[in-house]
C-alpha cells in the first residue's frame, strides 16, 4: 500500500498538466522516427492513421512519456515478430490511439493486474522490467483527461487503447 501512495506522489500528484492544442499527426511522425533512430535492430514501428484528423487540447510531454512506455513494452515483448503499430483513429467526438503488437500476450486471468505498480506477468520473467511503466501510462493518462484499456491474447498479441474525448 505504500508503494502505491508514494507512485500517486511521484506522478499524478506533481505531474506538471499544461495542455495546448495538439497536432498528433506531426507528434507521431516525431515519436516512429524517434524509436527508429534508438532501434538497433530492423524492427520498427508502423504508423496508421483513420478519419480527418484535428487538433486535440491536451499534454503532449505527458502523452509522449505514456506512449513511449506503451511502445517500448510493445517492441520488448514481441521480439522476433511482426512489427508494432501505433494507430491514430479521429473519430467524431473522440480521438483513439492504440499500440498493437503480435507479441507473448497477457495471461487473461491476470489481466485485471496490468496497471497495478510492480505488476509482471508469469510469462515475462525472462526479460528485465520493474512493473511500474505501465502504472504510471495509466496515472498521465487520467492526468490528461482520457481513458485507458488492453486488449490481450496469450501468444497472440496485446493492443492498449488511449481514448480523448473532443
Ligand atoms: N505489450 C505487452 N505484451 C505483453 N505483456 C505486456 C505488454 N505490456 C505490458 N505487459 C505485461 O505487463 C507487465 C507490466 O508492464 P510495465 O510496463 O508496467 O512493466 P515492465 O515492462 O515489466 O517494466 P518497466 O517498469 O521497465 O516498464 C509486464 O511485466 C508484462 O507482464
Ligand atoms: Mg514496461
Amino acid at each position: 500500500m505504500d508503494d502505491v501512495l508514494t507512485l500517486g506522489k511521484l506522478t499524478s500528484g506533481n505531474a506538471p498538466y499544461f495542455p495546448e492544442d495538439t497536432d498528433l499527426m506531426a507528434f507521431g511522425d516525431r515519436l516512429v522516427n524517434q524509436f527508429k533512430l534508438i532501434k538497433k535492430d530492423d524492427s520498427a514501428l508502423n504508423f496508421i492513421t483513420d478519419g480527418e484528423p484535428y487538433k486535440v487540447h491536451l499534454d503532449p510531454k505527458l502523452l509522449e512519456h505514456t506512449l513511449y512506455n506503451l511502445i517500448n513494452n510493445a517492441f520488448k515483448y514481441s521480439k522476433g515478430k511482426k512489427n508494432p503499430e501505433l494507430s491514430l483513429l479521429f473519430k467524431p467526438t473522440e480521438v483513439v490511439i492504440s499500440v498493437k503488437d503480435f507479441g507473448l500476450g497477457i495471461p487473461e486471468d491476470e489481466q485485471q493486474h496490468l496497471f497495478e505498480p510492480f505488476f509482471r506477468a508469469n510469462n515475462v520473467s525472462e526479460i528485465q522490467g520493474t512493473g511500474l511503466g505501465l502504472s504510471i501510462a495509466k496515472e498521465y493518462v487520467e492526468v490528461n483527461k482520457g481513458r485507458i484499456a488492453a486488449k490481450s491474447k496469450l501468444g497472440e498479441g496485446s493492443c492498449f487503447e488511449i481514448t480523448f474525448k473532443t
